[in-house]
């Protein structure tokens, strides 16, 4: 479903991300382990198209140059240059890092931004996708997005990305910041999330309670490949259970 063939990303002369090739099918599971500036983000913002928009932004204002070289592929089209929005209606949504909402908005009101790409009769029953995977959202629907706690701001970030009814739904580091019981939770969302058909692709640097879901995944460092297993290769793995589990 998705390739990334030798993918290389320059912030000016940064090598952010070094010959990264990475593979994922439909239906699975995957996750790319990473410490912090591992290039994780970097990844994700590369797959969903949001560099583009980083570029675009940065060369308007003669900013830093962003170089991107590689290829990616997504269901047997090349789409490394084009644009976030394209890619949406491809099927590609991302659910960034550190969760970015209206906070001024309420719940309801972020996930109805996201449907701005979609038909006016698809919206309602995105609605009652994503409250399905997230019920507290439904019962939270009147309240200020800033007013949430964190748990509850992830499920509506998420949410947001669900809304596109995507394919191939992108997760930058979800579990971040978020009580036991509450990664717990989304750890189970993400299950049933699979399980509506929709494929995930998901970074993160606390491998403990994600790696039991996960089919396979990839370990990245300093922007390189440095392993990649099925699930339980990387929970067996010494290295992963001390850089990412903490055992
Ligand atoms: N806009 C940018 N300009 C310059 N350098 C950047 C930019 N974004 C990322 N980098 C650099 O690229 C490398 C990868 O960063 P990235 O944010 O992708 O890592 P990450 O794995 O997501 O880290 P974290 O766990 O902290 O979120 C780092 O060295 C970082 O400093
Ligand atoms: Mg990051």
């Amino acid at each position: 479903m998705l390739e990334v063939k030798n993918l290389m990303v320059f912030f000016e002369n940064a090598l952010a991300l070094n010959d990264l090739s990475i593979e994922v099918n439909r239906g699975e599971i995957v996750s790319t382990l990473g410490s912090n500036s591992a290039g994780k983000t970097t990844l994700m913002n590369t797959i969903s198209g949001l560099i583009i928009d980083m570029q675009v932004k940065e060369d308007r204002r003669g900013g830093e140059r962003i170089t991107l070289m590689g290829e990616v592929w997504f269901e047997g089209e090349e789409i490394l240059f084009s644009k976030p929005s394209t890619r949406i209606r491809r099927g590609i949504a991302l659910s960034r890092e550190r969760h970015p909402i209206f906070p001024e908005s309420d719940i309801e009101e972020n996930l109805r931004i996201s449907t701005y790409l979609r038909k006016d009769s698809e919206v309602k029953s995105s609605f009652d996708f994503v409250y399905s995977i997230f019920p507290p959202l439904q019962m939270l629907k009147k309240r200020k997005a800033g007013f949430c706690s964190g748990g509850e701001q992830q499920m509506l970030s998420i949410g947001m990305a669900l809304m596109t009814r995507p394919k191939l739904l992108l997760l930058d580091e979800p579990l971040l910041g978020l009580s036991p019981a509450m990664q717990t939770s989304l750890i189970q969302a993400i299950k049933q999330i699979r399980k509506e058909g929709i494929t995930v692709l998901v970074a993160e640097q606390f491998a403990r309670p994600l790696l039991p879901i996960v089919d396979r995944g990839y370990v990245i460092e300093n922007g390189m490949l440095t392993l990649q297993g099925t699930g339980q290769e990387l929970r067996e793995n010494p290295e992963v259970r001390s850089t990412f589990m903490g055992v």
